[in-house]
C-alpha cells in the first residue's frame, strides 16, 4: 500500500487515486494539468496556527513572520496572513507582493544584504514594521532617504558555522548577511548619530534546513553578548523532513527551545520575532507530474513532463524526494531516477528511487515540495512555470495560473 506519510495529512488513498484536501489528485491533474503545484490549504492554516500557538503561548510578546522568499505568492502570503503571521520580505518586489496580499505593513520585516534605494524607498513609503539594517551602507541609504525616524533592527552574523548545505548557511564568520560581532557596537554607534533611524534590537538568521536546535540557542547566546534591546528577531531555518530517514525538530520543539534561551539569555522583557519559511510551506506542498518517457538502458531513467524548471532542490542542494506513482500500489518497484525533461544530466528530480513500476502517462506525486520550488521555477528550456492549485474541503481551485507562450515572449522588444 502506499505511504502517504510525507504528505500532508489530508492525504488519504481513494481507490486508484489519491485525495489531498478532499480533492482527488487525478482530477487536479486533469483539470488543471501537469506539472502542477498543488497546496493543501487546510495544512498550511494548521501549521501557521502551531507556530502561532508555539511561540505566543510561551512568550506573549511574539510575532511570527513568513519568510515569503519560500513561497512568493500573493494567495500564500494572505493565506497565512489571515492566520495572524506577518511577513519577512526581501527587497521591494516581495515587499509589494505583501502589500498586495493585505498584509498589515506593521507585522513586515525588510532584509537584504545589498538592498537598493528603491527597496528602502518603499519600505520607508509603506511605514513598516522594521527594516533590518544589513550592514553600513544600508544606515547610509536610510539617512538619506527617510524624512522620519524609520524603526530598525541591525543584523548580527553571531559565527555560527550551521550545519547544513554551504548555500544555505548564512550565520558564519565570513557571510555576507549582517555584521560579526566586532563591528556591532560601531554600528550601533554610528546609527545612534542618525534622527532618521530608530534601533529597536537585533536580528540573527543562521540559515535554512537546520536540524540541530542547538545552534539556534547558541545564536540567541551570542547576541545576549551584545548590547541589550526590547527587540530580538531569531530568522527562520528549521529543517523539514524530505524524505523518511530525514530527522527534523518538530515546530514545537525548536520554538519551545527558542523561547527558553530567550528567556535565560535574554530575559522575558523582550519581543520575539520569528521568520519561518520552509517549515511553514514545505509540507503543505506537493507537486503533481505526467511521466512522459521511461529508458530502460542500463539505468531506469523516469522522465517526467517538468523538472529543474520546477524543482531545483536536488540540482542546487542535492535534495531527496520520495516520489509516488499514483494508482500503482501493488506494483513491484524499480529502482530509477527519476528526471525532467531539461536539457542537462543535472536536471534530476530525485535519483536512485524505488518507484511502482512507473508507465508513460502515470500521474507522480512528488510530497515535500511546498517551499522554494515555486520560488526557483524557471523558464529553462522555454518551460512554462506551473500553476499553483489550492485545495481545499473538496474543492480545488486556482491561485496562480499556468505561464502561457504569451507571457514567455511578453518582454521580448522584438516580437
Ligand atoms: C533573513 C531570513 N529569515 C528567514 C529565512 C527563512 O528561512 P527558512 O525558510 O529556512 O525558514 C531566510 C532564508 O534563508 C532568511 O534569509
Amino acid at each position: 500500500m502506499a505511504d502517504l506519510s510525507l504528505l500532508p495529512p489530508s492525504a488519504a488513498v481513494a481507490g486508484d487515486d489519491i485525495a489531498v484536501g478532499g480533492c482527488l489528485l487525478t482530477e487536479v491533474a486533469e483539470r488543471f494539468g501537469t506539472p502542477a503545484y498543488v497546496i493543501d490549504e487546510q495544512a498550511l492554516r494548521a501549521t501557521a496556527r502551531l507556530y502561532l500557538a508555539a511561540l505566543t503561548g510561551r512568550h506573549p510578546r511574539g510575532r511570527v513572520c513568513f519568510a515569503v522568499k519560500a513561497f512568493p505568492s500573493v494567495a500564500v502570503i494572505r493565506l497565512l496572513a489571515e492566520e495572524g503571521l506577518g511577513c519577512d520580505v526581501v527587497g521591494a518586489g516581495e515587499l509589494r507582493m505583501a502589500l498586495a496580499a493585505g498584509a498589515d505593513p506593521a507585522k513586515i520585516v525588510m532584509h537584504g544584504n545589498a538592498k537598493s534605494d528603491e527597496d528602502i524607498r518603499l519600505a520607508l513609503d509603506a511605514g513598516i514594521g522594521y527594516i533590518v539594517i544589513d550592514g553600513f551602507d544600508d544606515i547610509d541609504r536610510i539617512e538619506r532617504l527617510a524624512r522620519r525616524p524609520a524603526p530598525a533592527l541591525l543584523r548580527v552574523s553571531p559565527g555560527i558555522e550551521s550545519q547544513t548545505h554551504s548555500a544555505l548557511a548564512t550565520g558564519g564568520k565570513h557571510s555576507k548577511f549582517g555584521l560579526p560581532v566586532e563591528q556591532v557596537p560601531e554600528a550601533i554607534a554610528r546609527i545612534r548619530a542618525v534622527p532618521a533611524i530608530e534601533l529597536h534590537g537585533l536580528h540573527a538568521h543562521i540559515g535554512s534546513q537546520i536540524t540541530d536546535v542547538g545552534q539556534f540557542e547558541a545564536a540567541i547566546a551570542a547576541l545576549a553578548s551584545l548590547e541589550r534591546f526590547g527587540v530580538y528577531d531569531f530568522g527562520g531555518g528549521l529543517a523539514v523532513r524530505y524524505v523518511r530517514p530525514d530527522q527534523a525538530p518538530s515546530i514545537d520543539e525548536h520554538v519551545g527551545r527558542a523561547v527558553a534561551a530567550a528567556h535565560e539569555h535574554l530575559g522575558a522583557d523582550i519581543d520575539i520575532l520569528l521568520e519561518p519559511g520552509r517549515s511553514v510551506v514545505a509540507g503543505a506542498g506537493l507537486t503533481l507530474y505526467r511521466v512522459v518517457t521511461v529508458k530502460r538502458a542500463g539505468k531506469i531513467h523516469v522522465a517526467v513532463d517538468g523538472g529543474m524548471g520546477d524543482n531545483l532542490e536536488h540540482s542546487l542542494y542535492g535534495y531527496r524526494f520520495a516520489p509516488l506513482v499514483v494508482g500503482r500500489w501493488s506494483a513491484r518497484p524499480v529502482l530509477a531516477d527519476l528526471v525532467g525533461r531539461h536539457c542537462e544530466s543535472g536536471d534530476v528530480i530525485t535519483p536512485d528511487v524505488e518507484l511502482a513500476d512507473p508507465r508513460v502517462g502515470d500521474l507522480i506525486v512528488v510530497p515535500v515540495t511546498g517551499a522554494y520550488c515555486y520560488t526557483m521555477a524557471n523558464n529553462y528550456n522555454g518551460a512554462l512555470r506551473p500553476p499553483v492549485v489550492f485545495c481545499d474541503r473538496g474543492r480545488a481551485r486556482l491561485a496562480v495560473r499556468r505561464e502561457t507562450y504569451e507571457d514567455l515572449m511578453a518582454r521580448e522588444v522584438d516580437c
